[in-house]
């Protein structure tokens, strides 16, 4: 095997999660494990023109305070946070539209695929518990530990599948509910495969402060689970993305859900630079590889970019369509 050849699916016929499947299939122990890297930059929300009382500040005293009251939730210190939510109205997910993909469907029979997700979510939720209880991982800001982003190195890897399917997941735990946010500025996918509409979402909320993007969400008749567009598309995505006020608009995004997982279905990595972006501001990361289609060498450079992003895990996305698509025994692992 060269660096050329796509990851394979792993020959053992051992049952375990896609996860387990993934470190079977190629060990990137070595590149995952990052004990030399820094810890993930958790910076605070910036501070705006709107709050003189703080930028007046003498340098010498913020810096004497302890570190969480730098993230102190007073309304003075987040000017969009104070604002009452006005509910988008409620939509109705389609579930034969999920069920035509081959996804999970809430309320529908118990199946391998929901059983796969279920020990992802797992590790996921273990993760959170992780940093949540770790305070110099959350400096103070336990939402970054409830990000999850979602991507691969290349397009049709299965990134907006496996969300969209972590997100139906994730909406049945009793004690979380799920915003799952279309990232996927140039290809966004999430609203359609759920058979939503939003007339403005994450970008029209990054590119202008006057929205609120905490308006922009819709919720949905799958009790748990709630939606934010990918919105406008924009040339200056990525500069809209990497601007101060993207730190802003994610906080307010639990600010006032604070049991709300997000789950971020993002572009390539190797295509595009949001998703390198988010990386930043999440807690963890699900790198998604799809079997005999992603290359080593493509994994590694994806891998390598993602470095900003505090965890990365591997999925093994291995896949055999089925013409009618509703055979969730084809599903990798389930089927073979
Ligand atoms: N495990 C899977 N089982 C069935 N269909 C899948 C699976 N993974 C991906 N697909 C399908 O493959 C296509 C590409 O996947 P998608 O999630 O849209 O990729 P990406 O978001 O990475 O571009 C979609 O039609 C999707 O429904
Ligand atoms: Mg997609």
């Amino acid at each position: 095997m060269n660096e050329q050849t796509p990851i394979k699916k792993p020959q053992s016929t051992k049952r375990g999660s896609l996860l387990e499947r993934a470190a079977e299939a190629f060990d990137f122990n070595g590149l995952l494990r990052r004990d030399d890297a820094a810890p993930m930059p958790v910076s605070p929300p910036p501070q705006t023109p709107a709050n003189p009382a703080t930028a007046a500040t003498p340098a010498a005293e913020r810096e004497a305070r302890p570190p969480r009251s730098q993230f102190s939730r007073r309304a003075s210190d987040r000017p969009t946070t104070s604002k009452p939510v006005v509910n988008a109205p409620r939509q109705n997910v389609d579930r034969d539209a999920l069920a035509d993909a081959a996804m999970i469907v809430p309320g529908g029979p118990v199946s391998g695929l929901a059983e796969e997700f279920r020990i992802i979510k797992r590790r996921l939720l273990r993760e959170i518990k992780a940093f949540e209880d770790d305070p110099q991982r959350t400096n103070g800001r336990q939402d970054i530990a409830r990000r999850i982003l979602i991507t691969s190195a290349n397009p049709h890897e299965g990134k907006t599948y496996c969300a969209v399917n972590l997100a139906m997941s994730l909406a049945m735990e009793q004690d979380h509910e799920v915003l799952l946010v279309d990232a996927d500025f140039a290809k966004p996918s999430v609203l359609s495969t759920l058979g939503l509409a939003a007339e403005r979402g994450f970008m029209d909320a990054l590119a202008d402060p006057s929205i609120d993007v905490a308006n922009a969400i819709i919720p949905t008749d799958i009790s748990g689970l709630s939606v934010l567009s990918a919105g406008t598309q924009t040339p200056k995505d990525s500069e809209y993305l990497a601007s101060q006020r993207t730190e802003l608009v994610l906080a307010r995004l639990t600010e006032q859900a604070p049991r709300r997982i997000v789950i971020f279905d993002s572009p390539p990595v190797l295509a595009a630079s949001p998703a390198i972006v988010l990386g930043a501001h999440v807690g963890q990361a699900l790198m998604i590889v799809r079997a005999d289609q992603t290359k080593e060498s493509a994994l590694k450079d994806a891998i390598g970019l993602m470095a900003a992003c505090a965890h990365i895990q591997l999925l093994l996305n291995g896949v055999k369509f089925s013409p009618g698509g509703r055979r969730f025994g084809t599903y990798y692992g389930q089927g073979d």
